[in-house]
């Protein structure tokens, strides 16, 4: 590990807004947050959005500063990632922002029922190779765990390059009967237009892969769902 990547994982143990569980921890199933980040974290009752394989942090910082009163948690397996987000939280002394490492495999460690209102997929890994959906985080195997804390009401907020993620995620919507609230598959060029000013300015964040992505010429896919509802079924 360079020397540079040990300073960032020795000042992320300094930052309160970052949870690092340990291996033991994440699969408890229960860690000591799951149903108290309100309470014990944000210390306020306001909405918790989480950004799922969130690298960097971009969506979690750019919507927490637009609202403030609402709550975002960043979610990564990797810390030199996680860091930058979390160094911008610790700088500008932010609130209402949270950083969390762990695998989203096991995100159900952390969250109760009804405890998170939105979640943001910002260019998840599309892992084409997973047929099962075991791995990819836009699966209904994955979907059937958000919703688990996922509120009914929640969304769901899909930004992709790839073609495969967006057709696998087109597919677990329609397989899952999932309610679509917006879907396009060229946002900037084909669709931006017809946004609310406020989620053009949310739409409008750019990722540090959705750069690289749009520097070589892809167009962007962003499709949001709300959760099929199952408490009629059997
Ligand atoms: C292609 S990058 C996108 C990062 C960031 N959202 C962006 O747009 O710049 C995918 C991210 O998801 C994270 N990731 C992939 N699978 C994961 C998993 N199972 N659990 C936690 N993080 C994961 C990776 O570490 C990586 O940071």
């Amino acid at each position: 590990m360079g020397k540079k990547k040990r300073e960032h994982f020795a000042e992320m143990k300094t930052f309160p807004c970052v949870f690092e569980p340990t291996n033991e921890q994440m699969t408890s199933g229960a860690h000591h947050m799951k149903g108290k980040w309100h309470e014990e974290f944000f210390k306020n009752d306001g909405p918790i959005t989480l950004e799922l394989g969130c690298g960097k942090g971009e969506y979690t910082i750019a919507l927490a500063k637009k609202y403030p009163t609402q709550n975002f948690i960043g979610v990564d397996v990797k810390g030199a990632r996680i860091w930058r987000g979390a160094k911008t939280a610790d700088e500008d002394e932010m609130k209402n922002v949270a950083f969390l490492r762990t695998k989203i495999e096991f995100i159900n460690t952390y969250f109760d029922k009804n405890e998170v209102d939105h979640i943001w997929l910002t260019f998840s890994d599309p892992q084409p190779k997973d047929k099962k959906g075991t791995k990819r985080i836009t699966s209904n195997i994955f979907l059937e765990r958000y919703r688990k804390f996922l509120k009914p009401d929640g969304v769901v907020h899909v930004k992709t390059d790839s073609d495969v993620l967006y057709e696998k995620t087109m597919e677990a919507i329609e397989e899952g009967n999932h309610q679509i609230i917006h879907n396009t598959d060229d946002l900037y060029v084909k669709d931006f237009d017809s946004f609310s000013p406020d989620m053009q300015e949310i739409l409008n964040v750019k990722t540090f892969y959705e750069e690289k992505f749009l520097a070589v010429g892809k167009n962007i896919h962003y499709v949001s769902f709300r959760l099929s509802d199952v408490s009629n079924q059997a």
